[in-house]
């Protein structure tokens, strides 16, 4: 028997812990990564699966599902990028980054008032996909792609079917859905779909559930802690300072399994606007969330009529969110500390994250001035462009809990760059396919 201490001993008020109890048994052993059971894929998970990897369902006949969701990257995109280029010709610029396709399989469909899974947060826009949830169903997320002439650009859903009957899998998709499957357009294209959905809820590799954080968390071997990974746990469910667990945190994953770190839940926090985004040379273009203009069906009624859901996007999961280097709906950060240092100093530090306009550049910056924002020249004088990626009708829509709570410029920001890097270590944690090693490491990064 070892002793299993519990995070709740510890940590106030928290979610978190809940679950999560420290990692026992004996370390010295020898570790292997757990293997997630894989159970056999159905007949229109099997089509799902050539279809998600297949180029030829594209109009240049070079992209597939797994160009941007690349299964070695959690699905999320294999590159840098803040937007993919697709097309017939692959050459234009998308319009938001890629989500990673892992850990979907809970999401509930879209709802204004969604009951918010902590059962204290007042009900509010939750459930769906993509950043706005316009999509219901991974089924009829997947025609958006499909038919989109930024990315696999095909020109309607005869197309696709067309292609789908040519592919080498044309006969296990009628055995799937029938010998007569190809007759109905509509039905082919429902079931394509269909299939597609049915890969990403069956197909083990889309929601392993092994990371460092699962081995905590189910008090298995290889899943102790560090120091520094302890501290930012606390931290990530700290009301007081980083309060991420308030957004994204959601207890239960899949059967029983620990928590998926999104409450699917919608707020607007600002993001700063990414210029490298060719919608945005229009200035008067603004990519709004849930109330468009990519999602239609919360529009204002003219421009600037008061509309409580624009600026919102999904509070996304955050497994796997180390892997990534593009952040946010617009991509327009790359780092975990640009990400967190944008929490952290949003309000206290606007000049480093949005434009400003009039006002002298600085020759050299003081040594103060912070290289981890998005502005890297210093100015004097002139004005902050704060929130430039909201219409002003709508700043009273932006969020207002820690650790955006709004306070002054200039003002002692709440965490600590030791704060941050403590974060960044826990989220390090999130990541799949931990593999344990036989003797873990007492110093370096994300020990002490
Ligand atoms: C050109 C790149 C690209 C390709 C190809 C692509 N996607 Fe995506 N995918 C995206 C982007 C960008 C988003 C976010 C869209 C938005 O928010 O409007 C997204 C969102 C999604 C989501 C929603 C995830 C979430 O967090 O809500 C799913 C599911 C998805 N894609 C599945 C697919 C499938 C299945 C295919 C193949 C049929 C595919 N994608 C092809 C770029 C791509
Ligand atoms: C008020 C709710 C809220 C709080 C609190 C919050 N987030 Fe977020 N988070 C969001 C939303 C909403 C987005 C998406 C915003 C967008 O893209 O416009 C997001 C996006 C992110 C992303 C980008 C993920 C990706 O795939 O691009 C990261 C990383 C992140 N949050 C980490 C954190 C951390 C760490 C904390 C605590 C310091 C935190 N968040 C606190 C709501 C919140």
């Amino acid at each position: 028997m070892f002793t299993r201490v519990c995070l709740g001993s510890v940590v106030a008020s928290i979610v978190l812990s809940l679950s999560a109890c420290s990692g026992g048994g004996d370390s010295s052993a020898a570790v292997t990564p757990p293997v997630p059971p894989q159970v056999a894929l159905s007949l229109a998970a099997q089509v799902g699966k050539q279809m998600f990897f297949d180029a030829t369902l594209s109009g240049s006949g070079k992209m597939s599902c797994a160009t941007c969701h690349d299964p070695k990257s959690a699905y999320g995109p294999p590159n840098n990028l803040a937007v993919q280029l697709g097309g017939p010709t692959l050459t234009a610029l998308g319009n938001r980054a890629v989500p990673s396709l892992r850990y979907k399989e809970n999401t509930p469909a879209y709802a204004d008032l969604l009951d918010n899974p902590d059962g204290i947060s007042v009900p509010g826009p939750g459930g769906g996909f993509t950043w706005d949830g316009r999509a219901n169903s991974l089924a009829d997320q997947a025609k958006i792609p499909l038919l989109d002439p930024r990315e696999m650009a095909n020109t309607s859903p005869a197309n696709v079917v067309t292609k789908v009957q040519a592919s080498a899998y044309a006969a296990l998709f009628k055995q799937a859905f029938g010998s007569n499957a190809f007759a109905d357009t509509n039905a082919a294209f429902n079931n394509a779909v269909a299939a597609l959905q049915a890969f990403q809820l069956e197909d083990v590799s889309f929601h392993p559930y092994n990371s460092k954080f699962d081995l905590y968390a189910g008090n298995k071997i290889g899943g102790t802690l560090t120091a520094a990974e302890t501290r930012g746990l606390k931290l990530f469910s700290d009301p007081a300072t980083a309060n991420c667990a308030s957004c994204h945190y959601q207890g239960a994953g899949l059967n029983g399994s620990s928590a998926l770190f999104t409450d699917f839940s919608y707020e607007a926090i600002s993001v700063p606007r990414n210029p490298g985004i060719p919608d945005n040379n229009n200035p008067a273009y603004f990519d709004m969330g849930i109330c468009g203009p990519i999602r239609t069906d919360h529009l204002p009624t003219s421009a600037g009529a008061p509309n409580t859901f624009c600026g919102m996007f999904k509070a996304p999961t955050l497994r796997n969110v180390a892997t990534r280097t593009a952040f946010f709906h617009n991509g327009v950060m790359h780092s975990l500390e640009q990400v967190i240092q944008f929490y952290n100093t949003r309000d206290t530090m606007p000049e480093i994250w949005y434009p400003t306009v009039g006002g002298v550049a600085k020759t050299v910056n003081d040594p103060t001035f912070p290289t981890f924002g998005l502005i890297k020249t210093q100015y004097v004088g002139g004005t902050v462009q704060k929130y430039n990626d909201l219409p002003s009708a709508y700043l009273t829509n932006i969020d207002t809990q820690m650790p955006l709570d709004g306070r002054a410029a200039g003002s002692a920001p709440p965490m600590s760059d030791q704060n941050v890097a403590d974060l960044i270590c826990f989220l390090k944690t999130l990541n799949d396919d931990f593999v344990p090693s036989k003797t873990p490491p007492t110093s370096g990064a994300c020990v002490n």
